[in-house]
């Protein structure tokens, strides 16, 4: 079926030209920043390319002697929200600074087990150069393509409670971070005269907490240095099995296993729990972690993906749902995932996969396709697939509830397959993050909570069940105390945090000048949400009317079915 319509339809995609630099200027001179998959798109003045620290401090000098805003943007600009915009909406005054180019450097100091990296270098750069000295890092994102400045300035993380945790922030050893100076002078070991170096060590308490994590607004980082450990390999068992008693499983599990993560698929009543746990060198194995989701995939297969999920949407069938992710969640589970035993052969014959932990901790690949053929699912070109994503932290003594409370909303909805839809993507990811001292980090253990889902291209136009997924998100953060992963999310679901402003950030985001949306997280700005007429769509507020939903097509603004305190916008036709 996905093969007759991929032949059916004309490969419009293919004619695209590449996606371009999150960071370009076009021909008349007008300059850009956007994302990976094109989901917003803002002017800036003008964009510069250091390439070594000397040009990182003459570009942030001369953002601050005229008085610039200016941010990092990365190559990969893989954050969902506009983190990366300098400004909002005027062009004038706006530097954005591309680290594209400054990704070289990458120093590994064999003796104390460290790795000094350029702040745009890329994640899997980083695990392979330490891996060829026989050194390995804990912890890390799935995605192998991040820039680890990027990494730290979000949050990003792994999946551990063990040691020190599966987020790349809880291990910084040092920070290199070029600030405007003026501020804080005390600290600054070499500069011009508008621009200085800053080093921070953990020695230096609360604002080294304050720069592992800090949304690009106290500087730019240039380079961090990570804690290493010998090398060591991982083994892989994936267990899929009926969900009946996961709430109570959830928290033995994390601290049972050092790497273990849960794929919950809610409408198949299963579970996927991951038992990956270190081990030594020496136990044989040589597998590779080559997740499907982020392999080059064709471009046909994917626009018939896209076409596919369209028309359920459009004919309005969960079951339609419920049958194409049984056969997709199938292929995946008979293909390890992507989990393959051997590099050299790349087949996967069965668990357990046992590989080196540069190997297994992440996965990409189709970062580097060279051809228009074979492209990320994520592509920004039109007919790719096109997804909301959101990444809520619940603390451990909460996700047994939180469980609890979406499965009794399952069972008490009318459609069984109204939740398919989700499986069509990765199903309910659950990764274990542990307590972090960074203030913008999370100060206790918790369970990410990772959805994704279908968006219309068009954001007038609901999604088919979207008030289940609204009243998990709401209640995972105002009942169970979810915090949202700052490199996710739509933003009503950072509206009312009520953080606060961070005093210690503050002090530097000044500095930066710092942009709308990164004061609107810190709570230095109101999210200010706007009740316009289908605002609760996407995610720009939550409704309290009708009107905020799509009315005209039937949606609602109505209580959650469990969590009656949520408002979602429902379909009910008279
Ligand atoms: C396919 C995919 C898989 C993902 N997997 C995971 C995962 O497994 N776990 C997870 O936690 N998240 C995951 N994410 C989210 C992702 O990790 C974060 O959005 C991350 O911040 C993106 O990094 P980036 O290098 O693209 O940075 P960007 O998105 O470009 O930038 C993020 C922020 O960092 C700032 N910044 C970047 N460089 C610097 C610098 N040198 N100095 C100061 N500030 C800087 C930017 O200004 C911006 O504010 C995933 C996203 C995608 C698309
Ligand atoms: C960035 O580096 C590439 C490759 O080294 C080079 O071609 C390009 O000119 C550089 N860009 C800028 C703006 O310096
Ligand atoms: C300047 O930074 C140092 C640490 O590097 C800190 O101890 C000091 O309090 C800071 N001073 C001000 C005025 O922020
Ligand atoms: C988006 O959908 C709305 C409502 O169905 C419609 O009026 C509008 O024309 C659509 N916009 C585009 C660009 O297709």
């Amino acid at each position: 079926m996905l093969l007759a319509l991929a032949l059916a339809i004309p490969l419009l995609l293919l004619a695209d030209a590449f996606p371009p630099d999150p960071a370009f200027c076009d021909d008349s001179g007008d300059c850009f920043i956007t994302n990976a998959y094109g989901t917003w798109n803002d002017r800036v003045s003008q964009i510069v390319y250091p390439s070594n620290e000397e040009e990182l401090l003459e570009a942030v000098g001369y953002g601050a002697k005229n008085k610039l805003k200016m941010k990092a943007v990365t190559k990969s600009s893989h954050s969902l929200p506009p983190l990366a915009c300098p400004g909002d909406g005027a062009a004038a005054g706006l530097l954005a600074i591309s680290t594209a180019n400054y990704s070289r450097g990458i120093a590994v100091d064999v003796a104390s087990k460290a790795v000094e990296v350029d702040g745009g270098a890329q994640l899997q750069a980083v695990l392979d150069e330490a891996a060829r000295h026989g050194l390995a890092l804990a912890a890390s994102p799935y995605w192998n393509s991040l820039s680890v400045a990027g990494i730290l300035s979000t949050g990003s993380h792994g999946s551990s409670w063990r040691g020190k945790g599966g987020a790349l922030h809880d291990h910084v050893l040092k920070l290199r971070m070029v600030v405007p100076s003026g501020k804080n002078s005390s600290s600054s070991s070499s500069h011009n005269e508008f621009a200085k170096i800053v080093t921070l060590t953990p020695g230096d308490g609360d604002l080294f907490y304050a720069a592992i994590v800090s949304l690009g607004t106290m500087g730019v980082i240039s380079k961090v240095t990570l804690e290493l450990e010998p090398m060591f390999k991982r083994s892989i068992t994936n267990v899929r099995t009926s969900d009946v008693g996961l709430e109570d499983k959830i928290v033995a599990f994390g601290n049972e296993h050092k790497f273990g993560d849960v794929i919950w698929y809610p409408s198949k009543r299963e579970a996927v729990y991951r038992i990956d746990d270190r081990v030594l060198v020496d136990i044989p194995g040589d597998g590779v972690n080559d997740f499907i989701g982020f392999q080059p995939t064709l471009a046909p297969a994917i626009v018939a993906q896209r076409a596919l999920e369209e028309t359920l949407e459009a004919t309005r069938s969960s079951i339609g749902k419920c049958s194409a992710s049984q056969t997709q969640v199938s292929l995946l589970q008979s293909l390890g995932y992507g989990l393959k035993n051997t590099r050299s052969l790349g087949l996967f014959t069965g668990y357990p996969v046992v590989g080196f932990q540069h190997k297994i901790q992440t996965a990409g690949g189709c970062q580097d396709s060279a051809s228009r053929l074979l492209i990320c699912g994520w592509d920004s070109a039109k007919n790719a697939l096109f997804y909301l994503e959101s990444g809520i932290r619940i603390p451990a003594q909460s996700i047994a509830a939180f469980i609890a409370d979406v499965k009794h909303l399952r069972d008490s909805h009318p459609d069984a397959g109204a939740l398919c839809g989700i499986d069509l993507y990765t199903g309910v990811v659950l990764r274990y993050v542990a307590a972090s001292r960074a203030l913008l980090g999370k100060p206790f253990d918790g369970v990410d909570v990772g959805l994704t889902y279908y968006r219309s291209r068009n954001g007038s136009v609901p999604r088919l069940n979207m008030d289940l997924w609204q009243e998990v998100e709401q209640k995972a953060i105002s009942k169970y105390g979810g915090v949202p992963h700052w490199g996710k999310n739509t933003p009503v679901t950072f509206s009312n945090l009520g953080t606060g402003s961070s005093p210690v950030l503050e002090r530097f985001v000044g500095a930066m000048r710092s942009s709308t949306w990164s004061d609107r997280l810190l709570g230095i700005q109101a999210f200010g949400t706007v009740m316009a007429a289908g605002c609760a769509l996407e995610g720009l507020c939550i409704c309290a009317r009708d009107e905020h939903c799509a009315p005209e097509k039937s949606y609602y603004c109505r209580p959650g079915r469990v969590f009656t305190a949520a408002r979602v916008c429902r379909y009910e036709n008279a």
